[in-house]
């Protein structure tokens, strides 16, 4: 019996990633800042374990208790919805730690043993905005932006050692904790943006399509079990449209 571990399991799509591979009849770790044990069943498959992934004794104190993980899912991940020019410099730093220095961090961490059995996969979450830019998210761009590079780069070099490494790019999630885990939108628009933020923000309560969480679960599921070489799964109608217009473009 395969076990995954998934960062950011409190909530929406990592939740949902978790009740997924248990009902698929994995061995469950799911991971935590604040561990709850009711939001997943009972299950002697499945272990809730503390973990921030921008602090190195929590993802050390985490893998230690879970042994060997066939698969890592980094799905952990905060949001910073605002103009750039607002965006104090600390907090784009403070994005980047868990966005992308949290997914290379738990990378590192789970490596040394998955080389060593010639056996793993990671699969890293990112977002439907590094398929098309949007506005009032640049850093936030940036710091998925940096995981898209790093996965297609680092997916050669394990290639060596029969370790897959996988893209998940998820569309934009109204139903999640997202939009309210990350800093009030209205502390970053400053006056001068207000005209063209209330037109932005306007556009994202008509959206085309939306993605659920059962959406990205399923897609997570399927690119661990990828034997196929693929590196990007889009996941969600608007994220899977955008792919497609991205693709007839290139
Ligand atoms: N919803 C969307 O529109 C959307 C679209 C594309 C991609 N995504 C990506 O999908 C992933 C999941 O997001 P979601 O929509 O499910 O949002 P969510 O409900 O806010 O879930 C994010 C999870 O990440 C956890 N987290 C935040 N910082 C962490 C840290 N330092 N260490 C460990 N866990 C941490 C949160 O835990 P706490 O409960 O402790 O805060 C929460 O469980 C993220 O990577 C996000 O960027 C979301």
């Amino acid at each position: 019996m395969k076990t995954v571990l998934i960062t950011g399991c409190s909530s929406g799509y990592g939740l949902e990633t978790a009740r997924h591979f248990h009902a698929q009849g994995w061995n469950v770790v799911a991971t935590m800042r604040t561990p709850r044990e009711d939001v997943l069943p009972r299950s002697e498959r499945l272990r809730v374990l503390a973990l921030d992934v921008t602090q190195p004794d929590s993802i050390a104190a985490a893998l230690a208790a879970s042994g060997p993980v066939d698969v890592l899912v980094n799905n952990a991940g905060v949001g910073a919805l605002g103009a750039f020019e607002a965006t104090p410099m600390a907090l784009a730093r403070q994005v980047f730690e868990t966005n992308t220095f949290g997914v290379m961090a738990m990378t590192q961490a789970v490596l040394p043993r998955m080389r060593a059995r010639r056996s793993g996969v990671i699969v890293n979450v990112t977002s439907s905005v590094t398929l098309a830019p949007m506005p009032l998210v640049a850093v936030y761009t940036a710091s998925k932006t940096a995981i898209q590079g790093f996965t297609a780069s680092l997916a050669h070099e394990l290639a060596e050692f029969d370790v897959r490494v996988k893209l998940v790019e998820p569309g934009y999630g109204p139903t999640t904790r997202f939009a309210s885990n990350g800093p009030n939108p209205a502390a970053l628009i400053p006056e001068a943006y207000a005209p063209f933020a209330e037109r932005v923000f306007a556009a994202f309560t008509r959206p085309a399509a939306v993605t659920t969480e059962a959406d990205v679960a399923e897609v997570v599921f399927r690119a661990a079990n990828d034997t196929s070489g693929q590196l990007r799964f889009p996941a969600g109608p608007d994220a899977v449209a955008l792919a497609a217009a991205g693709a007839s473009a290139g």
